[in-house]
């Protein structure tokens, strides 16, 4: 009977954005042990979509009461290529680089090479030639007029593909004889390398919420990441990324709901975000189940633990047969009151044990992805 009601429910799923849940880590580390921090316990360092994502980190950092200090988010700069799509470039071809002796020195965003074939960093406003790849002909296409980078950038993705991206040596020196060949003084040409801001967890950069004034490290040997805080609303500043600050990570693979529903509400709310109610199958599970049940507003918290009369034994809604588990002492498969009331499992936020509970209780929940 229970196998029904669940298959009807999984019929009626909505897709809906993935919730997340947010971490503040009281420890002050570098931005990568940041990163590394979070990718081990949750999911990434956080980042930040919209101004909804921005409001859920404002609010955390109110909560947990922090004093003036920065905390990372998970965003840091790189060289990028304008031709991003990943199919163009094999193994690393995409991290190819032949920079200048001390290059980039701090002199600009966009990247050009000089006759000698090294590469420079430059103010993207500075105009000049330029170089643009054509992905019919497969070939590289020298510009005579000057441009700056942007406009450059523009023309290529109109009149061919993208501006030139270097993959190897060998394109390095085509590219170096054909600036020396086939272009007048000065003989330089943008290539499409460029300065930009990447999040950690590889979402599209299409929000920011910058100091005024911010950004404003220059790029020279070491990475450049940001940071937001609890003053000004939680505006962005950039600094060295070997900086110690404290971090917020998020989580989108378990979720704890504070909300207080039945159990069949609960299933049916995580399911209609492609989610699940939590299945506990193993002591790290089981750790990480207790750490956001810390959390809830509620004593109880359910799992997705559901109880079969008709079989007479304990399921998780994942399918997965029961293998371990953490039932308070007393609490075993043996149910009395099989005939009144239909069962489902809580863990118990005082001491994390599991207990059955009428499916009707409402109480806060935990989605899995
Ligand atoms: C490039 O030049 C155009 C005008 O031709 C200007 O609108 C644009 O802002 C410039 N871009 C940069 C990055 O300087
Ligand atoms: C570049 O590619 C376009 C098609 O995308 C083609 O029409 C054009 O002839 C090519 N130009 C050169 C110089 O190879
Ligand atoms: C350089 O990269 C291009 C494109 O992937 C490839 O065709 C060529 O064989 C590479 N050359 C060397 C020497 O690796
Ligand atoms: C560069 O110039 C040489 C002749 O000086 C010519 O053979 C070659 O096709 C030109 N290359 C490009 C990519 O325009
Ligand atoms: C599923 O999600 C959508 C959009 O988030 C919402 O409008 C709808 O009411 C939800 N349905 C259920 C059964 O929760
Ligand atoms: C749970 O929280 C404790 C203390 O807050 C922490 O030491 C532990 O690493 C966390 N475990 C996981 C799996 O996140
Ligand atoms: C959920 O129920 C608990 C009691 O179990 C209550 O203290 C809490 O305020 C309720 N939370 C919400 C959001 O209704």
């Amino acid at each position: 009977m229970e196998r029904i009601t669940l298959m009807s429910v999984l019929l009626t799923v909505v897709v809906s954005s993935s919730p997340r849940q947010y971490h503040f880590v009281n420890q002050k580390k570098n931005w990568t042990e940041a990163q590394t921090y979070c990718r081990d316990k949750y999911t990434d360092l956080v980042s930040i979509n919209d101004m909804n994502e921005q409001n859920d980190t404002n609010q955390l950092l109110q909560r947990v009461n922090i004093s003036a200090d920065r905390v990372w988010i998970g965003l840091q700069d790189a060289w990028v290529w304008s031709l991003n799509n990943s199919d163009f470039y094999r193994g690393d071809e995409s991290q190819f680089r032949k920079w200048g002796p001390d290059q980039p020195n701090g002199d600009g965003d966009c990247v050009y090479m000089k006759s000698d074939g090294q590469w420079h960093d430059m103010k993207c406003d500075t105009q000049t030639h330029f170089i643009c790849y054509n992905g019919s002909s497969k070939g590289f296409v020298p510009v005579q007029e000057q441009k700056n980078w942007t406009d450059a950038q523009n023309y290529c993705r109109e009149k061919h593909t993208d501006l030139a991206s270097v993959r190897n040596e060998t394109e390095n020196n085509q590219i170096k004889n054909i600036i020396n060949q086939n272009l007048t003084s000065p003989n330089q040409a943008w290539i499409g390398l460029y300065r930009f801001w990447v999040w950690s967890d590889n979402s599209n950069f299409i929000f920011n919420l910058w100091k005024s004034g911010e950004p404003n490290e220059r790029a020279t040997n070491y990475r450049i990441c940001a940071s937001t805080g609890i003053s000004e609303g939680g505006r962005w500043t950039d600094e060295r990324c070997s900086v110690q600050h404290l971090f917020v990570c998020y989580d989108d693979k378990l979720v704890l709901i504070r909300e207080n529903k039945t159990w069949s509400e609960a299933l049916r709310y995580c399911r209609n975000m492609s989610m699940d109610l939590v299945s506990v199958d193993s002591e790290q599970m089981q750790q990480r189940v207790m750490n956001v049940t810390s959390s809830a507003l509620s004593d109880h918290v359910w799992l997705g633990l559901r109880h079969s009369c008709t079989v007479g034994i304990w399921f998780w809604v994942n399918d997965e047969t029961m293998c371990y588990d953490q039932w308070a002492s007393g609490y075993d498969t043996g149910l009395d009151d099989c005939d009144t009331t239909v069962r489902s499992g809580v863990i118990r936020k005082n001491d994390n044990r599991w207990i059955s509970r009428p499916e009707t209780d409402r109480y806060n929940f935990i989605c899995i992805k």
